[in-house]
């Protein structure tokens, strides 16, 4: 028997404020034909001032838990993937623990930028695997809109905000491809590629928080390659075929990224969860954002073979195999 962990529960939150492409063009230099032409994005999420990372944090994990049928207090470990937390230290993490009302355990975050979701997943997975966690909360959640340079027409408006969250539970399996659970991660980095994509900002370098720069085509290049070779992996190491793939659920960074990845698995349009055109790239959230959607639309069902892929800055890109 293996120990498998098993996603018992998800849960999506917003900020409260929408804004189209025809809102920034008030303000940006651009247009609602290049956005959608380059980027398939129409609209994002904006959070208020009043509106924090561990807002939207909480608000997705109490939406898990509660489809989990899970209390906090039962929780082990709580992994949250950020790259805009509220304060450079404590983790915002110990900050969602306290207001779930969680007095044990562990919380920590995790930062991996895009690829965010996929690690602390993957680190979860591990704590479970080990036996050292049972039950552990999953989080992605970013105020990305924080970094971003308004007077950058190449990278702002490209991004949004949100959270996302999994409850995942550990369980026996056989070991085998049919278990219910996460069948695998893979987690890759070369940061030979770090100033690809970067925020000119930060504690150590020079105390300020720095906005976003991207060296945007090649960001875009290496996105298709190490995404496409990331879902070759999991397949491989899996023994699966790319046809027995009910759902892909890929980071929503651009929707031309999303479709040539797809295109090289011949995974059909159909069987690609796409959130970009509504939420923007909202890093580290938006893997669990499109579950969350997909899972409570009904298009994700019991059972389901579903592939994570990401990829961010770093580089950092990986994967994860979930059979739902
Ligand atoms: O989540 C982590 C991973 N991040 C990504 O995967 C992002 C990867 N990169 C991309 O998605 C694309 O490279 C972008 C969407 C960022 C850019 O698309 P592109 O097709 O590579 O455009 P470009 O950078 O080559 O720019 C083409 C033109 C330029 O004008 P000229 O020099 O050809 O006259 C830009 O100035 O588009 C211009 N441009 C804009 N025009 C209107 C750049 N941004 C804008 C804008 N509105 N917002």
């Amino acid at each position: 028997m293996t120990m498998r962990s098993v996603i018992v529960g998800c849960g999506t939150c917003l900020p409260r404020r929408a804004v189209s492409n025809h809102d920034l063009m008030k303000t940006v230099d651009t247009s609602d034909e290049w956005i959608v032409q380059r980027t398939g994005i129409r609209s994002r999420y904006i959070a208020d001032e009043d509106e924090k990372t561990s807002d939207l944090a909480i608000g997705a994990a109490r939406q898990a838990l509660a489809m989990a049928g899970v209390d906090a207090e039962r929780l082990d470990l709580i992994v949250l993937a950020t790259t805009t937390p509220d304060h450079t230290f404590p983790a915002t993490a110990t900050k969602v623990q306290a207001a779930l009302g969680m007095t044990g355990g562990m919380a920590f975050d995790v930062q991996a930028v895009c690829s965010g979701f996929i690690y602390a997943l993957a680190v979860a997975d591990n704590f479970i695997r080990l036996g050292q966690a049972r039950t552990a909360l999953v989080i992605g959640a970013e105020t990305f809109s924080r970094l971003l340079d308004w007077n950058d027409r190449t990278t702002c408006v490209l991004f949004g905000d949100g959270a996302g969250a999994v409850v995942l539970e550990a369980s026996e399996g056989t070991g085998a491809a049919g278990d219910r659970g996460i069948l695998s991660t893979h987690l890759h980095s070369d940061g030979r590629h770090y100033d690809m994509l970067w925020v000119d900002g930060g504690p150590s370098a020079n105390r300020t928080i720095g906005h976003v720069r991207m060296a945007g085509q090649e960001v875009f290049r290496h996105a298709v390659t190490r995404l496409s070779e990331a879902a070759e992996e999991a397949l491989a190491a899996n023994g699966i075929k790319a046809a027995e793939l009910d759902w892909l659920i890929p980071h929503q960074a651009n929707q031309r990224i999303i479709e040539a990845t797809a295109r090289r698995l011949k995974m059909p349009a159909e069987k690609t969860v796409l959130t970009v055109d509504r939420h923007g790239n909202t890093s580290a959230a938006s893997i669990p954002l499109a579950l969350g959607e997909a899972v409570a639309d009904g298009r994700v069902k019991r059972g389901d073979l579903l592939l994570l892929e990401a990829m961010g800055g770093g580089f950092t890109w990986g994967s994860a195999l979930v059979r739902w």
